[in-house]
């Protein structure tokens, strides 16, 4: 664990905003006081209320008879229950009669645009499950999902849940050796893509990444391939099947087997400090009911709301709240395929004056972006239709919060800025918008059920106002049942740091009123625009690099971005530092892991500095790509001989 000292809060922020009597007079929870009295209860009897939520929001199959067994750290919800996940997101609202709802209204980036109803919805899912049975696909096989932001993604994924299957999506911006990788590690059957998708105006083949990914990943039998575009895509006989042919032509109708609570739902690959990515594992009721009665009160949701989370699909965020939270809720949701900024900076807002959306949810990092492009693009559009925004992904500087409130929000809309983690699989801290009043850049009050508490490196409690860790004292429904392939480092990593606790990784501290303001990762995990990326996986990607000796990289305070990407780098003797090195290094790194982790300096150097122990000295080279110590920094060659001899006990 590295020193909490380079995470302390430097923030001073103190602005209170309430929520207006107006929206409080609908609101489900519509006062500090309700919450704390339910947050309380709900800490002091957690069986009771866990029971009382389970059993109110969702339809059960057969009832569960335990709310809890817990054998620390493992845990299984809802023993003895059985459930289907597609059928309480979908077939419950048909039966409801709210089948001719809007499910999906989705926009594609060149303009495209579908409605999806409740009752179009159960058609394409039991008619992609019986597709997926025709492809040998079973309950407890494993699906990978690489597609782009269209409702087939969404599709695909309630199709693996109505059958038993595990979907496990990858970012469509990922390469194809990130998708091999984590075909291999899931041992997935069968992979869902599409020929491409659009994006910042051009089309990206996936289908390409796929055919380059196959070549390594051989536990994959079949390929299933969704036509979004009209260009020309090459098929394997046998192997590779076009959705229209395949899905278009089965039953709309499919029976929906019950599954054991903790049937596994999905694996997530995300990105821990070891390097290797780590497929977490969610399993059926428990993530469910963590997603419906979050996304229920964090967005106090209404039958009238149109719900829109920018968020991809292969994100966590797109998970809980693209896909299960909304559709669980019965709600409509808003799904845009593109770029914010395509063709214009107006995309966003054009969307949301375009389809009235009433609840708007997406990154600090996007919305620093808009501020960037400038104010004329929001006052474009008419926006009143917004009640509510929320954000999510990494803390937000009061800056952006305020612009989000007063540009966007037209200082009406509360601001639910909500703290989670894949491995959480929903909102832990956050606001409940019509109950607690906000303070620019604090997540502030964990969610019903959770306990959260700061301590130091012992685990005991830190003083108020102080700095320190992030873990959670109690198992929650939506809680990571363990780490696909690796129960020991699940183990290792989330219950060992502070015995008894659910370690975090990240750091806090809580004010005086109680809010609990995120400072940060504490372990070598960058936060790139919203997400975990690991130094490790960047590092040993520039190490497999013909030219490179050693690399350590870190990350760098970024106003868009978050945090930007630099790489040290010393090369093996007989090669010569250049910009085209560089540069080839970036697009190495580009290919083998996806444009997100595209370095945005490399920085070469003879050798790297170094402790005594042998430990690069990360610290060092923090503030040195922050600019904190001077260096020749226009030469494309470092030489630290003279830094590393000043810090030699700097052992970071
Ligand atoms: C890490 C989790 C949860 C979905 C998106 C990212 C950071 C997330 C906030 C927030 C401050 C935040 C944390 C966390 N983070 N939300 N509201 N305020 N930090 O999911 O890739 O699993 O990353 O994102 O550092 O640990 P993820």
């Amino acid at each position: 664990m590295s020193s909490l000292n380079s995470i302390n809060s430097v923030l001073k922020e103190s602005r209170r905003f309430k929520p207006s009597n107006q929206f409080v007079k609908t609101a489900f929870i519509n006062s500090a006081k309700k919450y704390l009295e339910l947050w309380k209860k709900s800490i002091k009897s957690p069986d009771s209320f866990w029971k009382k939520q389970a059993n109110e929001s969702l339809v059960w199959a057969k009832p569960f008879s335990k709310t809890l067994e817990w054998k620390l750290p493992h845990a299984k919800w809802f023993v003895g229950g059985k459930i289907n996940v597609a059928y309480n997101c979908i077939d419950r609202h048909v039966e409801a009669g709210l089948g001719n709802k809007a499910a999906i209204i989705w926009e594609g980036e060149d303009g495209t645009r579908r409605i999806l109803t409740y009752n179009e919805l159960l058609n394409e899912v039991s008619q992609c499950a019986n597709a997926l049975m025709e492809l040998g696909v079973s309950s407890g096989d494993r699906v990978s999902i690489y597609m782009p932001l269209i409702p087939e993604a969404v599709v695909s994924m309630l199709a693996c849940a109505r059958i038993g299957a595990m979907h496990s999506v990858i970012f469509g911006g990922f390469s194809s050796d990130a998708l091999a990788d984590r075909n291999n590690d899931a041992q997935s059957k069968l992979v869902i893509t599409a020929d491409g998708g659009f994006r910042k105006g051009s089309f990206l083949s996936l289908k390409d990444n796929v055919d380059e990914a196959l070549k390594k990943s051989s536990s994959v039998q079949k390929v299933l391939v969704f036509k979004r575009s009209d260009r020309a895509c090459k098929m394997k006989d046998g192997r590779d099947y076009w959705w229209h042919d395949i899905v278009y032509r089965q039953s709309i109708h499919s029976k929906c087997k019950p599954f054991d609570s903790e049937h596994p739902l999905f694996l997530l690959y995300t990105s821990g400090s070891t390097g290797k990515p780590k497929g977490i594992v969610h399993t059926s009721a428990g993530y469910l009911l963590g997603a419906t009665i979050s996304f229920k009160y964090i967005f106090d949701i209404k039958v009238s709301d149109t719900f829109w989370c920018t968020a991809d699909v292969g994100w966590i965020t797109g998970h809980t709240y693209v896909t299960y939270g909304p559709l669980s809720n019965g709600a409509s949701i808003v799904m845009y395929e593109g770029a914010p900024n395509f063709p214009d900076w107006g995309r966003f807002w054009s969307i949301i004056e375009r389809y009235k959306v009433s609840i708007f949810y997406t990154a600090p990092t996007a919305i620093r972006a808009c501020i960037k492009a400038g104010d004329d693009w929001p006052k474009k559009y008419d926006l009143s239709s917004l009640r509510i925004l929320g954000t999510v992904g990494e803390p937000i500087n009061p800056e952006a919060w305020l612009w989000y409130h007063e540009v966007i929000g037209n200082k009406k809309c509360p601001i639910v800025d909500t703290w989670w983690q894949t491995e959480t699989g929903s909102a832990m801290i956050t606001p409940l918008p019509g109950a607690i009043v906000t303070t620019p850049g604090t997540a502030t009050v964990p969610f019903f059920g959770i306990e959260p508490e700061i301590v130091d490196k012992a685990g005991k409690p830190v003083k108020k106002g102080h700095g320190g860790f992030l873990v959670i004292k109690k198992p929650w429904p939506s809680m990571l049942r363990t780490i696909w392939g690796d129960d020991e480092r699940y183990v290792h990593q989330y219950w060992s740091q502070i015995p008894g606790c659910y370690f975090t990784g990240d750091g806090a501290r809580q004010d005086k009123h109680g809010n609990y303001w995120i400072l940060g990762r504490i372990d070598d995990v960058l936060n790139v625009s919203g997400h975990r990326l690991s130094t490790m996986e960047i590092e040993s990607t520039l190490v497999s690099h013909h030219a490179v000796a050693e690399a350590a990289v870190v990350g760098k305070p970024d106003d868009i971005k978050g945090e930007a990407i630099v790489c040290f780098v010393s090369l093996k003797s007989g090669f010569k530092a250049s910009e085209e090195l560089k540069l080839e290094l970036q697009t190495h790194v580009a290919k083998q892991i996806g444009a997100l982790a595209r370095p945005d300096q490399i920085r070469l150097s003879d050798s790297l500095p170094k402790t005594r122990s042998g430990k690069i000295m990360r610290r060092l080279l923090r503030d040195i790509a922050a600019g904190k110590v001077s260096t020749q920094d226009t030469s494309t060659l470092e030489d630290f001989a003279v830094l590393a001899a000043l810090r030699q006990d700097d052992d970071i």
